[in-house]
């Protein structure tokens, strides 16, 4: 859900990004939009009798900080800025990709004089009902806690008041709470109120001298608006629970529930101990981030930056889940399911296809997901389906049998990673890579053996397909025929992995079987694609060349089915490429002529197939280029035009979780 939030968020601070641009510090890159923003949440300060406007907008006539930094890590994105004699610090840390993944932000804002004088200094921020209503004729409904014992936590939240299970309106789901939750500071007043949002933030922009908040929700239930002044470190939260409508393969329909519901008797309680967790949860989002730069900068800086970004985009858009406990209260820990929202438009859904992913977090259970689903006798098609279900949030594998275009390869290629073991159901080929990835990473080849038909179906489908098929696309993106006719190169590299499956699968024939096909289809791969300074694009066409990113997944899975001599090929192809040094400034096309667009898999996974140092460090350069260039005004895109460095106008690729090629040289450390 957080990723709803997201897309809002972005827009705030973009807003607030406009001024002061022309002197801050970035670290380490001014990215197309922060991944944690919102339009419905809003803070300001009050120094002295003067009010400024921190994040969002509610007046015209409001004051603007000048924004001196800005900085984002995999877990906190940082605003500094300067206003009114005080200098204001203010991070959003998320609570997400911690071990109890809760969907909960933290604002925190500290302050400090620069000027040598001493301010009285004010904090106000609420959150606006158009954050959980996608319809602004909904109407809300909200409540209201306040302990009063020691910790005098206040707890409010909000949601639509007709409440519709796994339905969407505007991409926002209709059973969606919000949180907003502070604990009081002892020896400050802090209040609040919910109200109409002239009734609380207008106060402070009329008359920033008085101005109070009565403590009190009101009982005029409408577009809402929930709001707190002077709060300790808020905390900002959007709960779907049940968060998951899940079909088993045993045609069960469950409703899954947050993880987080298993530690916790009720969400309030959540949000009291993420309140107290916050001294901890900064500690270990620090480890994280530092581990996370540890590793990827040892390939180099810009490297580090762009996992930083990647990170928060894919953890921001899972879902982890339960099923429901017993009717004895307890819940099953071992069946954790972890669910993925194809955000980003990515293939022939509009964004609202619910995808799958599985995480070595929550271990094989949740990989397995889209592998069982299709292990199934009612399971008709011949290749990979491409979701598990139509309609976010409901996973109840309608339309699972439709067939479609992307069997044997999609627009925006496989994407996993043996860090986060990411996947998306589409693709035959990459899903028979994601199985034997996992398996090889974590030494256990329990998921190939449970599968080995379904994905010994695939291996057989792209035998038959690859090198030329019916009724399916090569999965380019690209309006040129070329690039959607048969007889590809990069393709025929695909299905070469069936072998190592049935090998640890224990079944001899089928191994011998395959390696036989693989060893043919490598040498007539060879003998149709081998031109001196490139490899043919299209098979026996030496008019054709282009990216061959698939070589990655040989890399990666060590499998040595493709000789040296093709990725030295491949390094003189893109070093021709390089020179001049001004044509593709933001990175290569997939077939080297300009007009053309790429991707970041498409990049990503060539610099991982790439044996030459420099010319690795040449693609991630690009693509920090194209990340880094402020063209953009949405989030990080995977698709993009590599000359102006601009995304999709469509928005393909906007925001989308799936970035698992940003991790392909980790995995292939
Ligand atoms: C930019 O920042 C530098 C260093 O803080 C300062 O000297 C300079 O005056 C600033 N320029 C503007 C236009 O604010
Ligand atoms: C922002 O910076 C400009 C130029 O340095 C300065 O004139 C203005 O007063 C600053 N605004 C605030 C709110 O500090
Ligand atoms: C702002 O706050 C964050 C979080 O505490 C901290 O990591 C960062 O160093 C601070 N930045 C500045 C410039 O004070
Ligand atoms: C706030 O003050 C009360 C009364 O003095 C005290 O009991 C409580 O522990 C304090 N709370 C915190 C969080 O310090
Ligand atoms: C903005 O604030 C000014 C000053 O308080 C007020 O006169 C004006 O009506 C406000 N405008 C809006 C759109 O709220
Ligand atoms: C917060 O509310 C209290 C009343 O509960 C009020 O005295 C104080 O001025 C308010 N804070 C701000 C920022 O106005
Ligand atoms: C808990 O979930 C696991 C994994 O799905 C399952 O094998 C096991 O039977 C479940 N245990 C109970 C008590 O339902
Ligand atoms: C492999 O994974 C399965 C399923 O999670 C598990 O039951 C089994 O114990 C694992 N085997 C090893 C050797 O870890
Ligand atoms: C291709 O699709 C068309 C239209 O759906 C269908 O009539 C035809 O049988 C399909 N061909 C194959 C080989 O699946
Ligand atoms: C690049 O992608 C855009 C958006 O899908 C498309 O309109 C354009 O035709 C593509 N360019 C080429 C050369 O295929
Ligand atoms: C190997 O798989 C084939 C299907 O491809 C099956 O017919 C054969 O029985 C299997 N052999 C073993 C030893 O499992
Ligand atoms: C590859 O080319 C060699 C030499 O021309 C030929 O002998 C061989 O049959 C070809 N192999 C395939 C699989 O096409």
């Amino acid at each position: 859900m957080i990723l709803s939030l997201a897309l809002f968020l972005v827009y705030a601070l973009q807003v607030l990004g406009q001024t002061g641009l022309q002197n801050q510090s970035i670290f380490p890159f001014n990215p197309p939009a922060f991944p944690l923003a919102n339009t419905g949440w809003y803070a300001s300060v009050v120094v002295d009798d003067k009010e400024h406007r921190l994040l969002g907008q509610y007046n015209d006539t409001e004051d603007t900080p000048n924004l001196t930094l800005t900085e984002f890590t995999a877990t906190r994105s940082t605003f500094v800025m300067t206003a009114g004699g005080m200098q204001f610090n203010m991070s959003f840390l998320s609570k997400k990709i911690t071990l109890l993944s809760l969907p909960f932000l933290y604002l925190y804002v500290s302050a400090q004089s620069t000027d040598g004088i001493a301010h009285r200094v004010r904090l106000y921020s609420d959150i606006e009902g158009g954050l959980i209503a996608g319809d602004t004729s909904d109407t809300i409904t909200w409540k209201s806690e306040e302990t009063d014992d020691a910790s005098q936590y206040v707890v409010l939240s909000m949601q639509l008041q007709d409440q519709e299970r796994f339905v969407v309106t505007d991409l926002l789901a209709r059973h969606l709470t919000a949180y907003y939750v502070f604990k009081k500071i002892n020896g400050t007043t802090t209040s609040w109120s919910i109200s109409s949002r002239d009734n609380t933030r207008g106060i402070f922009v009329s008359n920033p001298s008085s101005g109070t908040l009565n403590n009190q929700a009101d009982s005029n239930f409408r577009a809402a608006l929930i709001a707190a002044n002077e709060s300790d470190t808020p905390a900002l939260g959007a709960v779907r629970d049940p968060s998951v409508q899940y079909r088993t393969p045993e045609n069960v329909i469950e409703n899954r529930r947050p993880y987080f519901m298993s530690t916790f008797g009720s969400i309030n309680d959540a949000t009291k101990f993420f309140l107290d967790d916050f001294p901890r949860a900064k500690t270990s989002a620090q480890m994280l981030d530092d581990q996370i730069i540890g590793v990827a900068e040892a390939i180099s800086p810009e490297y580090g930056a762009l996992v930083s970004l990647s990170t928060r985009q894919v953890m921001g858009s899972m879902d982890i889940t339960l099923p429901e406990p017993a009717d004895d209260g307890t819940w099953n820990n071992t069946d954790v399911r972890i669910f993925m929202r194809n955000v980003g438009k990515i293939g022939s859904d509009s964004g609202q296809k619910y995808k799958y992913c599985g995480c070595t977090l929550s271990s094989l259970s949740s990989l397995s997901i889209p592998y069982c689903n299709q292990n199934s006798p009612s399971y008709l098609l011949e290749y990979a389906a491409t979701n598990i279900g139509s309609t976010y949030p409901s996973a109840v594998a309608d339309g699972i049998n439709d067939p479609h275009v992307y069997g044997i390869d999609d627009e925006s290629r496989f994407r996993y990673s043996t860090i986060f073991l990411i996947n998306i159901v589409k693709a035959s080929a990459n899903m028979i890579i994601m199985a034997l990835a996992y398996s090889l990473a974590s030494g256990n080849g329990t998921l190939l053996r449970d599968h080995y038909n379904l994905l010994q179906n695939w291996a057989d489908y792209l035998v038959d397909n690859s090198v030329s098929f019916t009724n399916q696309s090569s999965g380019h993106f690209s309006t040129n025929s070329d690039f959607v006719s048969d007889n590809q190169a990069n393709l025929l590299l695909k299905y070469l992995r069936m072998a190592k499956i049935a090998e640890v699968s224990g079944n001899i024939t089928d191994q011998e079987r395959y390696n036989n096909s693989a060893t043919t289809v490598m040498e007539r791969w060879q003998n149709e694609t081998i031109s001196p300074s490139y490899i043919n694009f299209i098979l026996n066409d030496s008019n054709s060349n282009g990216m061959m990113y698939n070589l990655c997944a040989d890399k990666l899975l060590g499998l040595g089915v493709v000789p040296q001599m093709v990725y030295d090929v491949s390094t003189i192809y893109y070093q021709n490429l390089s020179v001049p040094k001004d044509t593709f400034e933001f990175g290569y096309a997939l077939t080297g002529s300009p007009g053309q667009n790429t991707t970041t898999h498409w990049m990503m996974f060539a610099a991982g197939a790439e044996s030459d140092p420099d010319m690795q460090q040449l693609f991630i350069s690009k693509v920090y280029e194209y990340a880094s260039s402020n063209l953009n005004d949405q989030p990080f895109s995977s698709h993009y035009d590599p000359d102006t460095g601009l995304r999709f106008s469509s928005g393909l690729g906007v925001n989308t979780p799936t970035v698992g090629s940003m991790f392909a040289l980790l995995a292939l450390k």
